[in-house]
């Protein structure tokens, strides 16, 4: 069955908002007004000879109608398309950037060698093209890609460089979950802007320096106020919180229950049944939703969910629950399918094989911070510098890595692998800790089981506070494994 996205709600147009003055007015006008979720354009590298063209460009977008904000994408003026890849293929991506100024194009969650990662080494300077071939070995996930360019990442995401990229294998074709593309298997990347009278704003300034970029108006694949039509079956969500820096906390208005059933590594074991899931900056969830009954329900999320310094800093804070996405289940209804109780089985790692154990506390630097100066977080206490190779890691090791944080909380990535959660705060992890992780999230102390599996010779892989403006700002360090 296809459904056609074309609104039905493009009748309750918006003449009215531009007569009213003031931005109060104007927002409160604007705030009401939902509109249909948009959908980033597919690309199925099979259906296009394993070679896929991403141009980084600027570009004007709309976000509120008749206001046209300056933005960045990939093939479009903000984000970029879907990219669908097979395990076992290789795809050549040649990313062409038009933007003025240096980009880079990091692939985060691929399990590919350094040199083809991506990370800040790896400059397309404005005027050129940059060709990886990568080759797809891992198991089905939802992945994402996202500008890397040192001390300019923040930015030129906040202002729309990044988009997903979906694995797909047999195992999971054969499980038979919801995948239609943009019917019953939806991507949402999830985001926070902050628009004055409708443009969008890039703050600036110490509190963005020091909490990330956070705005007061959620913003879905590109889209202020979403609605989407959803099909009246089980439903998949594609979560990736795109974000800066602001922590969602998901549930559904009317408390539906539903299923968790992948993490950031791909398939967990077993579905995990859940009410509410946090999403941390950088990470991804997929989900599976029952919408067979019929009844609207409202994507939601609770106040930022971080420290208490944090949350009275936020300019999003308050108990208030805010729409994310607003569901409205159309057509037959149709018997959900059931979920499998195994979804994927991983070869498991011990702790008794790793080799060595490494520590790492996320710092921060508070007088190098009130002096305005960049360069005020750190990883123990150094911040980054792309002359210096912090680890040097065996290829084919495995290490526990214990990541700790001194303030705030802090979503702890690295490149090249997916880990494990050992422990939380000493004990036996939550279980919204399962499943091959890329990113996690750091309050409590946790021990990292990794298995270093990708060569990193040429060009350092990078690890890093997924908060970017605390990226940018030296909270980052590279290690090489050969
Ligand atoms: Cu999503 Cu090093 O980044
Ligand atoms: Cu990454
Ligand atoms: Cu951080």
């Amino acid at each position: 069955m296809m459904l056609t996205r074309r609104s039905f709600l493009a009748a309750t147009s918006l003449a009215g908002g531009a007569a009213l003055v003031g931005p109060f007015a104007w927002r409160q006008a604007m705030a009401n007004e939902p509109s249909e979720l948009k959908i980033p354009e597919l690309i199925d590298a099979r259906d296009h000879g394993q070679s896929i063209s991403l141009k980084a460009q600027p570009g004007k977008t709309s976000f509120y109608p008749g206001r046209e904000s300056e933005t960045l994408g990939y093939n479009g003026s903000y984000l970029g398309p879907t990219l669908r890849v097979h395990r076992g293929d290789d795809v050549e991506v040649a990313v062409s950037n038009t933007l003025g100024e240096d980009t880079t194009v990091h692939w985060h969650g691929l399990l590919i060698p350094g040199e083809l990662d991506g990370g800040p080494h790896q400059t397309i300077a404005n005027g050129a093209t940059w060709r990886p071939v990568l080759p797809i070995r891992q198991p089905a996930a939802t992945l994402w890609y996202h500008s890397h360019a040192h001390g300019r990442t923040a930015e030129q995401v906040y202002a729309g460089l990044a988009g997903l990229m979906i694995v797909t294998d047999d195992e999971e074709k054969a499980l038979g979950l919801p995948s239609e593309y943009g019917i019953d298997d939806i991507p949402l990347v999830l985001q926070d802007r902050q628009f004055e009278e409708g443009i969008l704003a890039i703050p600036q300034g110490m509190m963005t320096m020091m909490h990330g970029r956070q705005g007061d108006t959620l913003v879905v694949n590109g889209t202020v106020n979403p609605f989407a039509r959803v099909p009246r079956r089980r439903v998949r969500l594609r979560l990736l919180n795109g974000a800066n820096a602001r922590f969602f906390n998901l549930s559904f208005s009317d408390g539906r229950a539903f299923h968790w059933v992948a993490s950031e590594g791909g398939l967990l074991e077993s579905p995990v049944e859940l009410r509410s899931l946090h999403l941390a900056p950088g990470e991804r969830a997929e989900i599976l939703v029952d919408f067979s009954d019929g009844r609207p329900a409202t994507l939601e999320t609770g106040q930022n969910a971080s420290t208490a310094m944090m949350r009275m800093m936020s300019r999003t804070a308050g108990a208030e629950k805010e729409a994310v996405v607003r569901f409205a289940p159309q057509g037959a209804e149709a018997s959900p399918v059931q979920i499998p109780d195994q979804l994927s089985s991983h070869a498991h790692l011990e702790a008794s094989q790793a080799i060595r154990r490494r520590h790492f506390e996320m710092t921060m630097d508070m007088r190098q911070m009130m002096s305005g100066r960049s360069g005020s977080f750190g990883i123990n206490g150094r911040s980054f510098d792309r002359g210096r190779i912090d680890q040097r890691i065996g290829l084919g090791d495995v290490e526990i890595w214990e990541v700790s944080s001194a303030m705030m909380v802090h979503p702890f990535h690295i490149h090249g692998v997916h880990f494990t959660v050992l422990s939380r705060n000493g004990s036996l992890p939550d279980v919204r800790d399962r499943g091959l992780r890329d990113t996690i999230v750091v309050q409590e102390p946790v021990e990292l089981l990794v298995k270093f599996t990708q060569p990193a010779e040429t060009l350092p892989f990078m690890y890093h506070c997924h908060i970017l403006e605390h990226e940018d700002n030296g909270m980052m360090g590279q290690f090489s494994v050969s």
